[in-house]
């Protein structure tokens, strides 16, 4: 891709993050001195590459994000809107919010705060032979069953063509917009299985242990020593 290319981040936050068991919402809980959502935006809003980004909220929250993104110094992320009831139907609302001249569009949860630069890199140099999106993947280290309700297996997967699949996620945007048009948006927990569904290549990169991904308050802990490393 050429550095010429108008880049853009949606930054999706709106998620409630029940499991962490917080009065706030998950990007909104204290990561270091900030809120964990500022983490992702100063590392995206730093990288040359990133011409903006809009930062996705649950309703009410959007001013609050704005003002977060003054404080740290992240210009580029000037727009905030309120998300929806599903992952899915949080990137629509921020998709719409990206100008139309973007020709890539990189999709990041809030609730991965570490964003190593060279991460990026490589999911916005990852566009060869065709591809429609970008997904940062790293092998699986355990082994991986499929179980059926009463928890009795049904079978063994072959895990050495297993991966686990990171954020930022990258996709041309008009393949992007296309995608999450057509998507029933009650399903799909990232955005590269709308392209799949349909019919986008995605391609893998090499993703990073530290871009882990917030659940519980032990994951909030383990960020934090990664992010001092
Ligand atoms: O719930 P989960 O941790 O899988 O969510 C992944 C990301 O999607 C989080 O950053 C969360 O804030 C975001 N999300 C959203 N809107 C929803 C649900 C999740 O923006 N309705």
């Amino acid at each position: 891709m050429s550095d010429a290319v108008a880049v853009w981040a949606v930054v999706v936050a709106a998620g409630s993050g029940e499991r962490l068991g917080a009065e706030h919402p998950k990007a909104f809980v204290r990561f270091g001195d900030d809120p964990l959502i500022a983490a992702s935006v100063a590392a995206l809003d730093d990288h040359p590459a990133i011409d903006g980004i809009v930062l996705v909220v649950p309703q009410g929250w959007e001013e609050r994000a704005t003002f977060m993104a003054d404080d740290i110094g992240a210009g580029k992320a000037s727009i905030a809107v309120a998300g929806g009831a599903t992952r899915s139907d949080s990137v629509a609302a921020g998709v719409a919010e990206v100008p139309t001249d973007a020709a890539i569009i990189l999709v990041h949860d809030a609730a991965r705060p570490l964003v190593p630069a060279d991460l990026i890199d490589r999911i916005i140099g990852g566009f060869a032979d065709g591809a429609d999106g970008v997904i940062p993947v790293l092998p699986i280290d355990d082994t991986v069953k499929r179980v059926d309700a009463a928890g009795r297996v049904i079978e063994t997967l072959d895990r050495s063509e297993l991966r686990a699949v990171q954020t930022p996620q990258a996709f041309l945007a008009d393949v992007l917009r296309r995608a999450v048009a057509a998507a029933d948006r009650s399903t799909g927990t990232d955005c590269a299985s709308l392209v799949e569904r349909a019919g986008g290549l995605v391609v893998t990169v090499a993703g990073d242990p530290r871009a882990i991904k917030i659940t519980t308050r032990a994951d909030l802990a383990r960020a934090e020593e990664l992010r001092a490393c």
